[in-house]
């Protein structure tokens, strides 16, 4: 069976769909043929993606709650009856992270046993693809780029929370023989994910967009931190690659881990990636302010994902951020064409 048959006509639970990663995913996997099923929380963000593009048209179902309501995760899952999971749903900002540690926890590290668990329980379900973080590695300068077998760690309660589910993973991966129960588990580490429609706060480039918006200078809390920067359509690619991996005929394996990580010279710092913004954009008077613990150097090895999946980033990081710069200035000038720009990004990333 080829690839993109198998997405076609299959019925796919995602959970943060109504997030910035799960709204890109959605219109995708839509546009493949699957048939989606949403599970989150409303929109947090005022300007939301999942608004502003009209996401919620997309899909067959989606129901509003919250990961901790295992009774409702659970009776969703069986009513939608999935061929697979792709779950998204998380408390993603690290500096969210030091505010809200519990909640960071419970949603991350709690709600991803609570999809496991409920995935084990739904026979309908072939596997879960989880999207975790680069910022699991337990930071060590010496083992960058991080491998998938790289020690895991977290210095801070966001990190630390994603790295603790992925210990679940692997509880849960390890014991699906003794409940005999074959169903694939795929993780997948990504770096900096950016792209039209993130409005998330202490994001650089919502930063950016609220910076032209207000007119006031943008904020930088660490100008000379090197992230891996990548397009959420790169991203997009790779989770559906390992969709088709969990819908595929193999059950014996119990699914592994996966670094999606740019190219190495898209691994730049933050100002280089504002000078570069600046000149797709506008240019923007800058501030430097101290912030808390993050990571200060983060790369991927993605050798892995490059041979056994055939996957590659394909927007280098200027045709990136011109896509990105596009999908803002429509978002100030024509609203009424994000609906429509966002699908012909889409159409023009997968032609
Ligand atoms: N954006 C990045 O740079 C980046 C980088 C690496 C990994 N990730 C991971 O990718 C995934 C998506 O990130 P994003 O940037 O699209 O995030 P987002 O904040 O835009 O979306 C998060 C989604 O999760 C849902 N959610 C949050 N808490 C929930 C709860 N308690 N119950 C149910 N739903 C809940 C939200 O409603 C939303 O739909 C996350 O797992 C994140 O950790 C993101």
């Amino acid at each position: 069976m080829s690839n993109s048959s198998r997405l076609k006509g299959a019925r796919i639970l995602i959970t943060g769909h109504t997030g910035f990663t799960g709204s890109w995913m959605s219109l995708k996997l839509a546009a493949l043929g699957a048939e989606i099923h949403g599970f989150a929380l409303a929109p947090e963000t005022k300007p939301a993606l999942f608004d502003l593009a009209d996401i919620w048209s997309a899909f067959k179902s989606h129901t509003l709650g919250d990961l901790a309501d295992f009774s409702l995760l659970s009776d969703t899952v069986n009513r939608v009856a999935p061929d697979a999971i792709l779950h998204l749903a998380a408390q993603p900002l690290v500096l969210t992270g030091y505010a809200q540690p519990l909640r960071t926890f419970m949603t991350n590290t709690q709600g991803t046993a609570h999809i496991l668990e409920a995935a084990r329980l739904a026979p309908s379900v072939r596997g879960v693809v989880a999207i975790t973080t680069d910022k699991v590695y337990a930071p060590d300068p010496k083992a960058l780029p991080f491998t998938e077998v790289a020690k895991l760690g977290g210095k801070d309660p966001y990190s630390a929370s994603k790295a603790a589910a992925e210990l679940v993973i692997d509880g849960y991966r390890h014991s699906l023989a003794a409940w005999k129960r074959p169903m694939r588990i795929e993780v997948a580490r990504g770096g900096n994910i950016f792209g039209g429609g993130d409005f998330a706060p202490h994001r650089i480039i919502p930063d950016f967009y609220r910076a032209v918006q207000s007119g006031s200078p943008l904020k930088l809390r660490k100008p000379n931190a090197q992230r891996p920067w990548q397009h959420v359509l790169d991203l997009c690619e790779a989770y559906r690659l390992l969709l088709e991996r969990v819908l595929g005929e193999d059950a014996r394996s119990p699914g592994e881990n996966w670094n999606f990580g740019p190219e190495a010279q898209d691994s730049i710092k933050v100002i280089d990636l504002i000078r570069k913004l600046e000149a797709v954009w506008q240019p923007m008077p800058l501030e430097v302010e101290t912030g808390l613990h993050e990571t200060l150097t983060l790369a991927l090895n993605s050798n892995k994902a490059h041979s056994e999946l055939g996957w590659t980033p394909r927007l280098s990081l200027d045709k990136a951020l011109q896509w990105t710069a596009d999908w803002y200035k429509a978002a100030i000038q024509h609203p009424d064409d994000l609906p429509a720009l966002t699908r012909r990004q889409i159409e023009a990333y997968d032609s």
